[in-house]
């Protein structure tokens, strides 16, 4: 998808990408000025995300709940309920406290195919302020190579200001 064949267009999609988390930072800014709740703000950011990415297919938190992961808010087919530490991608995320950016799902060992149209995938961790794991945020494309270091720094941005700084709860 972010990949075309004239000279320097790469480089034009990925600006339209920066382009895109910014707009998308500053309405998640200022829509959820003054909000604690996490389910409020990660509903919210879902939706803003998903409505500005346009290659955003399945998007959404996996909340850590008894050391397992418990699906959470999320826009898309049926996502899988329940995912174990390790398992999938999710999974690998949470237990290794890193984002993944998976360019073919179907070369992941162990990945979890909750819609067989999924190619590629991003995992993001989400922390609060003690630095403790909260939540992982999942999004998928159906297109191969869809996430890159533009996906993981702002996400991780979002992430970051949301749930480890602006809180009032957590
Ligand atoms: N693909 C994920 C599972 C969740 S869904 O895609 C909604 C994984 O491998 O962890």
């Amino acid at each position: 998808m972010f990949k075309t064949s004239f000279p320097g267009g790469f480089f034009v999609v990925m600006k339209d990408k920066t382009i895109k988390y910014q707009l998308a930072l500053k309405q998640i800014d200022s829509v959820l000025e003054g909000e604690s709740h996490i389910i409020v703000k990660m509903a919210t950011i879902n939706c803003i995300l998903r409505e500005t990415l346009s290659y955003y297919f399945w998007t959404g938190f996996y909340l850590v709940h008894n050391g397992e992961l418990i699906v959470g808010p999320y826009q898309g087919t049926l996502g899988c309920l329940h995912i174990a530490f390790g398992k999938g991608v999710c999974g690998t995320s949470a237990q290794e406290k890193k984002t993944q950016i998976v360019k073919d799902v179907n070369k992941f060992p162990g990945h979890i195919a909750c819609d067989s149209r999924s190619q590629s995938e991003i995992v993001v961790p989400v922390f609060n302020s003690k630095k403790e794991l909260i939540a992982v945020f999942d999004v998928d494309s159906t297109e191969k190579d869809s996430f890159d270091d533009v996906d993981k720094e702002y996400l991780e941005k979002i992430f970051h200001q949301h749930f480890a700084v602006n809180t009032l709860e957590n």
